[in-house]
């Protein structure tokens, strides 16, 4: 089976996730690496063993290596649609960390350029290939919990409730496009679209920022923060199932935390992450309903993770399922919706921002 031979673009926190991922996948190798920033580029080398002629503080000069066949982009957002796109336009296939892009507008071109190209492609919504999610998936496939009514989703933390965090570029909406919504929200929107193989009609939302001023980065005093710190939104999903969402960084005490709840006329199942640990909890029929009754369901934890399954799509296997630009590309169109509501007050079709 041919060996992936990948780039690595942008070396901070989630980019060790993807390394040690394509590691344990065994079918992708870490093969060059870049960062504009040359500390990290350096540490990463030392870190991972790459030497120094594949490591690179230019991705164009990376992008051009003929023994590279895939990138994956771990940059700031406002980095993601350049660099998709000039991978695209070099034949690469790509793993892009989401938000996909910063607009839906950047999105949909890359859509485009994407699937024009034929590159292979996905958007790293990485909670997708967790043991409970596998399971959940097949529960919601099997139809067992009837006709859907609600759902009930959230992904809090806590750890940005903290005044001495600078002004780092997620604060910022030049340079991450949104906060909670985007980093947080982006994750649980695909999941539930992934889960209920649906949609979303309509939404409206409700955002804030908690702490409204960080020490700016060179030193030079106090900026604006202007991405949200937490985006509370209702939404009518496709046939009528009617969902709330919650998506903030001022959960004081929470990691992490994932909570997601779908009720239905025969069963009701709550899928939560916590620390890293997830867990999957179904009440089926009317006796365990009446009694309040919910069991814990066994999950097989040796399933395939996110470079695993991309790497069997790019060793032209044909059975894996990780999310693609198009997948990003809703979610983003969703997340759109869910901005301009909040911002005129109002309910919006999310058709008025889908193709
Ligand atoms: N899937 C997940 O669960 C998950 C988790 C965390 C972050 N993310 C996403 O990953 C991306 C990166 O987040 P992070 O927390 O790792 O950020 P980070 O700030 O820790 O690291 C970003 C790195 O990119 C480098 N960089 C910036 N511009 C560059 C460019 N043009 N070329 C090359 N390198 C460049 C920076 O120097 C930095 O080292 C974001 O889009 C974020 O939303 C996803």
């Amino acid at each position: 089976m041919k060996e992936i031979r990948a780039g690595i673009i942008g070396l901070g926190d989630i980019a060790a996730g993807h390394i040690n991922d394509m590691k344990r996948s065994g079918k992708i190798i870490p093969y060059a690496l870049c960062d504009v920033n040359r500390e990290a580029l350096y540490r990463a080398g030392q870190k991972y063993g790459i030497p120094q002629e594949r490591c690179y503080t230019d991705y164009k000069a990376l992008l051009v290596r003929d023994d590279i066949d895939m990138v994956s982009i771990c940059t700031p957002n406002i980095t993601h649609y350049e660099i998709a796109m000039e991978a695209v336009s070099k034949g690469k296939a790509y793993a892009l960390e989401k938000p996909a892009a910063m607009t839906l507008e950047e999105a949909r071109k890359l859509k485009e350029a994407t699937l024009a190209a034929g590159v292979a492609n996905t958007v790293c919504f990485s909670y997708r290939y967790r043991p409970a999610v596998y399971k959940a998936k097949s529960i919601m496939e099997s139809g067992m919990l009837g006709r859907i009514y609600h759902v009930y989703a959230q992904y809090i933390e806590g750890k940005e409730d903290n005044e001495n965090i600078p002004l780092l570029w997620r604060y910022r909406k030049e340079l991450a496009g949104s906060g909670s919504l985007g980093d947080l929200g982006s994750h649980i929107l695909d999941m539930v679209c992934y889960l209920l193989e649906g949609g979303f009609e309509k939404v409206t939302g409700c955002s804030g920022i908690l702490i409204p001023r960080r020490q700016k980065l060179d030193g030079s005093g106090m900026g604006e923060v202007t991405t949200e710190d937490y985006f509370h939104a209702l939404a009518m999903l496709d046939e009528g199932i009617s969902a709330t969402f919650a998506f903030s960084k001022f959960a004081w005490g929470r990691r992490n935390a994932h909570r997601v709840e779908i009720y239905g006329s025969k069963g009701g199942m709550i899928y939560t992450l916590e620390k890293g640990v997830d867990s999957l909890k179904l009440c089926l029929g009317e006796e365990q309903n009446i009694a309040g009754l919910w069991t814990e369901v066994d999950l097989d934890r040796n399933v395939a993770g996110q470079m695993d399954c991309f790497g069997e799509i790019l060793q032209g296997g044909s059975n894996a399922t990780p999310a693609t630009i198009e997948d990003g590309c809703y979610v983003q169109a969703v997340m759109e919706a869910m901005i301009s509501a909040d911002s005129s007050q109002c309910w919006k079709d999310v058709a008025e921002f889908t193709d």
